[in-house]
């Protein structure tokens, strides 16, 4: 069966609990944006297409990977642990920051129509062998990186041959693979300059060249052939837009003369400039992904007046949809998105939305909360934003791992060796 993911999700007639929307939980403010945006900046950076259609176990039943909903394994292992020889940032590292409860790890996601793999870390790599794949995006984004990284730490150890020491660029290779990762700072995609920088404060006010892409990527991006792209928590804070180097506009810069153009204005132009830029490079040969919104579940409070996110399980389906800002950032993306992947197929560059907002607005309990800190941060401050590891995060590279297998026919991926399947089950 065909479904469309862009489709969004909406109420289904037949509830037998009202949904739990948005509303319920915080909007974004100011601060919480800058507590976000401040942990990001001081954090080291230590054919199908759209639809996302799988070829499950039996060949000609396609389904949407990224409808379904979680399902309790009490089987289930994770990939990794906190003891796995791999970098799993304080900061997500809930297990070491003693996260009492367990079952978050356990939940894994059920596509409605078909099964989700686990995941298998030589099929990734031969999927992978000889390209370089990178993350462009914010602390989000290596999040999932790194995530990946333990994912594939049983298979092989990768060799950080990060230049200069910037862990905020950081760069494995996998020599056994000739395989490439990549980590690319740049969590608004356009170009920013900061007025203040190293004088960062709450109510800086940053300016952002909307039509001007990030050179941070730009620069590098003939060198990739996987690039997955995100953004999100950075567009909340204060910001004075500029376009052909003018100022068109704002956001919580409070100044009368200047209109507030909203933060979804900023979040549409950003991804206009970064899909168009990629469409006109001509040596981008590549796959581009773009890795949707990550919801945030902040309860009860902002973050710094009591807020947090406590639960412990999942909620169903029928329980929790997008809705609020969370489906205006979403939907704004996306459609972003859908028009450039139309310019994309007639100039032969590969976009592919990983589609992950659905599945992740379901999972309140997969955040540190307040089990994930660098020593020197106030401790009473929970993280609703980022993804524990191991944690649903993990589910991301599921889903990475099966779009790239989907590629296979079309040439751009070589088909991986035959596998053993018995050990696909094993793990
Ligand atoms: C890993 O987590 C366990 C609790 O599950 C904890 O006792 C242990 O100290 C942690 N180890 C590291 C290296 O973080
Ligand atoms: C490794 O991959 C690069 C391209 O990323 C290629 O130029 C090089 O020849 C490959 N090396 C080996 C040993 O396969
Ligand atoms: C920070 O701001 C103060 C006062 O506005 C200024 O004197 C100082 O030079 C600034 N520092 C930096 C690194 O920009
Ligand atoms: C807005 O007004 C302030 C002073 O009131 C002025 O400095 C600034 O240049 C004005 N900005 C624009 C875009 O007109
Ligand atoms: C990319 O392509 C442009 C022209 O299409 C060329 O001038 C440039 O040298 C190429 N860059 C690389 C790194 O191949
Ligand atoms: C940490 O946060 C608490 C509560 O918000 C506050 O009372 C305390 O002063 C903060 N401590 C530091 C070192 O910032
Ligand atoms: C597949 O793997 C299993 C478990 O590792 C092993 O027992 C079996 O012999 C393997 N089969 C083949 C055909 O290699």
């Amino acid at each position: 069966m065909k479904a469309n993911p862009i489709q969004l999700p909406t109420t289904n007639g037949n509830l037998h609990k009202p949904p739990i929307t948005s509303k319920h939980f915080i909007l974004p403010t100011i601060t919480l944006a800058l507590l976000i945006t401040i942990h990001l900046y001081l954090g080291n950076f230590s054919g199908l297409g759209l639809t996302g259609l799988a070829t499950p176990v039996a060949k000609d039943v396609k389904c949407n990977l990224f409808q379904g909903s979680w399902v309790f394994d009490d089987e289930r292992e994770t990939y990794y642990t906190n003891e796995t020889k791999c970098i799993i940032d304080d900061r997500q590292n809930c297990m070491k920051y003693g996260r009492p409860d367990t079952d978050f790890m356990k939940w894994r996601w059920k596509p409605d129509d078909c099964e989700l793999p686990e995941f298998d870390a030589v099929e990734f790599l031969e999927a992978v062998r000889g390209k370089t794949l990178a993350f462009i995006g914010d602390s989000v984004g290596r999040n999932q990186m790194q995530s990946l990284v333990c994912m594939l730490a049983s298979e092989a150890n990768p060799i950080d041959v990060t230049k200069g020491g910037d862990t905020r660029f950081r760069r494995w290779n996998f020599p056994n693979y000739n395989f490439t990762l990549v980590a690319i700072w740049s969590p608004l995609l356009v170009k920013t300059r900061d007025p203040n920088i190293g004088n960062f404060t709450r109510n800086s006010l940053m300016n952002i060249y909307l039509d001007e892409p990030d050179e941070e990527w730009t620069s590098q991006i003939e060198n990739l052939d996987i690039v997955i792209f995100s953004a999100g928590q950075w567009f909340f804070r204060p910001f004075m837009y500029y376009e052909k180097g003018e100022i068109v506009g704002c956001h919580f810069c409070n100044q009368e003369n200047i209109t507030d153009l909203t933060v979804y204005y900023a979040y549409q132009m950003a991804f206009r400039t970064t899909f168009t830029t990629l469409l006109n490079l001509h040596n981008f040969t590549g796959l581009a992904f773009l890795r949707t919104f990550s919801p945030q579940h902040f309860e009860n409070g902002n973050y710094n007046d009591g807020g947090n996110c406590v639960r412990t399980r999942p909620f169903a389906k029928q329980e929790m949809r997008l809705d609020g800002f969370k489906l205006e950032m979403y939907s704004t993306q996306v459609n972003e998105f859908k028009a450039a992947k139309q310019e994309g197929e007639k100039k032969g560059v590969k976009l592919r939305l990983l589609d992950t907002s659905d599945a992740m607005i379901m999972r309140p309990d997969g955040h540190p909360n307040h089990y994930g800190h660098p020593a020197s941060d106030n401790k009473s401050y929970p993280d609703c934003v980022h993804w524990c590891m191991p944690g649903p995060v993990d589910t991301w590279n599921e889903f990475l791992l099966e779009m790239l297998k989907m590629e296979e026919g079309e040439g751009f991926i070589k088909g991986a060796p035959q596998r053993n399947t018995t050990k696909l089950n094993l793990r």
